[in-house]
């Protein structure tokens, strides 16, 4: 028997509730892995408030971590047991002692990266990867406005654009977490509370705005963002914090001038073991380099997920968080 985090129904945090379970025998393609630190996520939240649907309940929850593998199914030949091994993509049970998942989703976990390390980063790395990389190819010398900056994809977008030349200006919601982004590299930062965000992008840019505005706030920043767009550039709603931005008028992006809006999610860039594996690699070259540092600002036990989540969604968390099983 191990031990895992489910819910039956869905609601608050304190649906959450740690179970003694049978991990299955992993299938042909399937391993089993021994997770030793796992990620906590916003999109964990949407999951269990029914905001996004699992496929069945009772459901497992959390889509990454990081571990050693203790079972290969009898397909499977690119992993052995007792490798280092990290993952971001689901299925839905990372928050468990042990998770049965498809071989195709693993990547190996250079000896450089620890599980807390892996476990914090994957899935805001590779995010930050194709927010930065692949959504919109930054080039170095542009200005872009990224929100919650001082967050887990926050905090690595500030030092991965830093690191292109690139001049992050992040949107946070107090004094200490502009500190925070700041030291990380974000070129200026805006406290939301405080200040106008619009105002203050027409004065950094001259009254350009930004080739490229990132949003993970969804319904609460929708127009704003809108409003810091240049003319033909990019809104790339990325997540929905605040709730979700729905009744668009696509006339709006006419009026703002002829604006382009995508919202991506990471399954879609990552949906091949080679696509996967390519921007793994860039981000563990960008963590050895020492241009990226993973940030974990919060860790806690595997049983107190309900804790754990309850600070992820009321804003007390910077950088990463993970459980520990
Ligand atoms: N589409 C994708 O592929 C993808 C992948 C990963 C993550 N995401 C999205 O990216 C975002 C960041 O994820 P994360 O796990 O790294 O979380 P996070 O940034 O560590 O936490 C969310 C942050 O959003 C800000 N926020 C603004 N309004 C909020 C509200 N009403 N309630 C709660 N938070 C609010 C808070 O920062 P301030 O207090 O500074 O405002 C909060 O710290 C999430 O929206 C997530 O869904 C999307």
């Amino acid at each position: 028997m191990s031990q895992r985090i489910q819910f039956t129904a869905h609601g608050g945090p304190e649906v959450l509730q740690l179970v003694e379970y049978h991990a299955a025998e992993p299938g042909p393609d399937e391993v089993c892995v021994a997770n030793r630190a796992i990620g906590l996520n916003f999109i964990d939240t949407y999951l269990r408030s029914g905001l996004y649907a699992p496929p069945s309940l009772p459901s497992g929850l959390g889509t990454e971590g990081a571990g050693v593998i203790e079972a290969v199914g009898s397909a499977v030949s690119r992993f052995k047991v007792g490798e280092r091994v990290a993952y971001a993509t689901g299925p839905l049970g990372a928050y468990s002692e042990l998770h049965v998942l498809p071989a195709d989703k693993l990547v190996k976990l250079p000896d450089s990266i620890s599980f807390e390390q892996a476990a914090a980063v994957m899935l805001k790395g590779l995010t930050a990867q194709y927010l930065l990389r692949q959504t919109f190819a930054l080039q170095g010398g542009e200005t872009i406005l990224f929100h919650a900056a001082a967050g887990g994809v926050g905090s690595l977008a500030c030092q991965w654009a830093k690191a292109l030349g690139v001049k992050l200006i992040g949107v946070v919601s107090s004094a200490a977490k502009a500190e925070y982004a700041l030291a990380l590299g974000a070129w200026v930062c805006i406290n939301s509370s405080q200040e106008d965000v619009v105002q203050r992008v027409l004065e950094l840019t001259d009254g350009k705005k930004c080739p490229v505005v990132y949003d993970s706030v969804g319904k609460d920043s929708w127009e704003t963002s809108l409003n810091c767009v240049a003319p033909r550039g990019l809104l790339v709603s990325f997540g929905n914090a605040s709730g979700p931005v729905s009744g668009v008028n696509l006339g709006i992006l006419a009026q703002k001038g002829s604006l382009y809006v995508t919202r991506p999610t990471l399954a879609s860039y990552a949906d091949s073991p080679e696509h996967l594996q390519a921007m793994a690699d860039e981000l563990f070259a960008m963590l050895d380099s020492g241009q990226v540092r993973v940030e974990i600002g919060q860790r806690f036990a595997l049983r107190d997920a309900a804790a754990a989540q309850q600070a992820l969604s009321s804003r007390q968390t910077t950088g990463s968080s993970i459980l520990l099983p």
